[in-house]
């Protein structure tokens, strides 16, 4: 059996796919992106019938443009946008709503008065995650209670619920599997993480129907054979796993202490904590790193919802770059006196504020802040959230040995002055992959090592290489002001302030 994988990275802004070779390098790909729709102000929605055609086309064309025989390729990995939800006619395959898309906000309501209700301790006690509209469950209770005759048939066990990684499943075997790993189901608010379980408790709150759940499978597990029409024969899907799970795994952070940020539309950093299912008491996440072999390994996360978003956002928004590769240059180009805090609220705070009402503020301007001291203090923010998330985990996990090495990817990473920056201010050093493309070579690994066509965790461990290693170099005092000047910008920001 020939060594090569397919790789499908279904992300927020675009699909793409990926073959790798037997020696776990990348020899074609493909990209698409999807479309954005913000209905109504807090909602952001994908079309399903979209994100699975840009998987279909672009995992073809990765596949002609490889070379390799369709029946030469050994396994195909998934990995995908998390909590993003869908629901489908379970007969035909029609999806029947939009998807919603993880950074919509239009459950703020339901998770308030869930909380009110007093029902946050034990969402949290069982999932490892906070009443926050993030994540998929209160998505799925919004889909039931609005979607015309939804409920009845969802009751009927008609309808499949599923992550997108559940969808592209689905759609790959011909409507024959209806399944999701356990690093999905860990972000839905339905699943109990130490029992590895669907649960019954959670589900009845939310009222939903447990017929339309997917069954859960380790990372690593037989999800079924594509449908031979697709990609003129069938190929085995032998790995799922969530994006930053996939990342995380893709980083080889296989021990515990070890941790990795990725700054992709946003930026999220895992700590795994291997068997420890540690509880956080400083407003992290706790969720499934990785299940394999029906073994779970625990992380602690901290979700950031704005990162390379708000470079986006001085190129489209304020047109002040052309292309996202300026921002580093003109970031340089800051008056070093100047203070300027920008809070890229623009979709709430995360971790570890979770305000949904929080918006995005500039602090500091003066007659002389221009186009560089916005750039300076945009990629400035991406740093200060991370020290934020950092420093949540060492609490969390106090005690415990954490690594003093950050492994980072995503494209933001590609910016050396960004990376520089997060090393500055976290005080960490910064060790950025030498793969590009982490989070498909996970997605790959956990395909072609199930496939048993590449090699097992411990090697592929070791075969994993830093590109550039990002050293602190900025002194205390000056870190200690800094810091100080984003705590006071973001304490203005959040929505209790006003
Ligand atoms: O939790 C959301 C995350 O999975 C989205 O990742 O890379 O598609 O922005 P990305």
């Amino acid at each position: 059996m020939s060594g090569h994988i397919l790789a499908i990275d279904q992300g927020t802004t675009s699909s793409r796919a990926i073959v790798f070779d037997a020696g776990m390098k990348m020899i074609s790909s493909a990209q698409e992106e999807i479309k954005q729709s913000y209905p109504q102000p807090g909602w952001v929605e994908h079309d399903p019938d979209e994100i699975w055609t840009t998987v279909a086309n672009t995992a073809r064309q990765a596949l002609g443009s490889s070379n390799v025989p369709v029946t030469d390729i050994a396994a195909i990995g998934i990995t995908n946008q998390r909590e993003t939800t869908v629901v489908w006619e379970r007969k035909s395959g029609r999806a029947l709503y939009k998807a919603i898309v993880w950074q919509d906000r239009r459950t703020a309501e339901v998770c308030d008065s869930l909380k009110a209700d007093g029902y946050e301790k034990l969402f949290n006690a069982k999932t490892g995650l906070l009443l926050d509209p993030y994540f998929s469950g209160t998505k799925l209770r919004w889909l039931l209670d609005n979607v015309e005759g939804l409920r009845d048939r969802a009751e009927a066990g008609e309808v499949c619920f599923g992550t997108v990684d559940s969808w592209l499943i689905f759609n790959l075997t011909g409507g024959r599997v209806h399944a999701t790993d356990a690093t999905n189901a860990s972000r839905t608010l339905l699943f109990n993480i130490t029992e590895g379980r669907w649960d019954e408790e959670l589900l009845g709150l939310l009222r939903i129907p447990a017929s339309m759940l997917p069954e859960v499978k380790d990372c690593a597990d037989d999800f079924g054979v594509t449908d031979r029409e697709i990609f003129g024969a069938s190929i085995r899907i032998l790995g799922v796993a969530g994006d930053q799970q996939a990342a995380t795994i893709g980083n080889a952070c296989f021990k515990p202490g070890m941790m990795k940020s990725t700054y992709g539309t946003g930026c999220f950093a895992l700590l795994n904590t291997g068997q420890d299912c540690v509880a956080s008491s400083n407003r992290m996440i706790t969720t499934v790193a990785y299940r394999l072999a029906g073994q779970t390994t625990y992380a602690l996360e901290g979700s950031i919802f704005i990162a390379g978003a708000a470079v986006q956002w001085l190129r489209d928004g304020l047109g002040l770059i052309s292309h996202a590769s300026e921002s580093g240059a003109l970031a340089t180009r800051a008056d070093p006196s100047q203070h300027v805090y920008v809070v890229p609220a623009f979709t709430g705070l995360g971790a570890p504020y979770w305000d949904p009402e929080a918006r995005g503020a500039i602090f500091g301007l003066t007659r002389n802040s221009g186009p560089a001291e916005l750039a300076h203090a945009v990629l400035e923010s991406v740093a200060y959230q991370t020290l934020d998330l950092l420093i949540a985990m060492r609490k969390d996990w106090g005690g415990h040995h954490i690594e003093t090495v950050l492994r980072v990817d995503g494209g933001m990473a590609s910016s050396d002055w960004t990376m520089q920056r997060v090393a500055d201010v976290v005080g960490n050093l910064v060790d950025r992959s030498a793969v590009v493309e982490t989070t498909a070579l996970g997605a790959a690994w956990l395909a072609g090592s199930r496939a048993a066509v590449w090699p097992d965790q411990e090697e592929f461990g070791s075969a994993w290489a830093c590109n550039r290693r990002f050293q602190p170099s900025m002194q205390e005092t000056e870190r200690q002001t800094k810091i100080a000047g984003w705590r006071n910008a973001v304490s203005r920001t959040l929505s209790g302030s006003q």
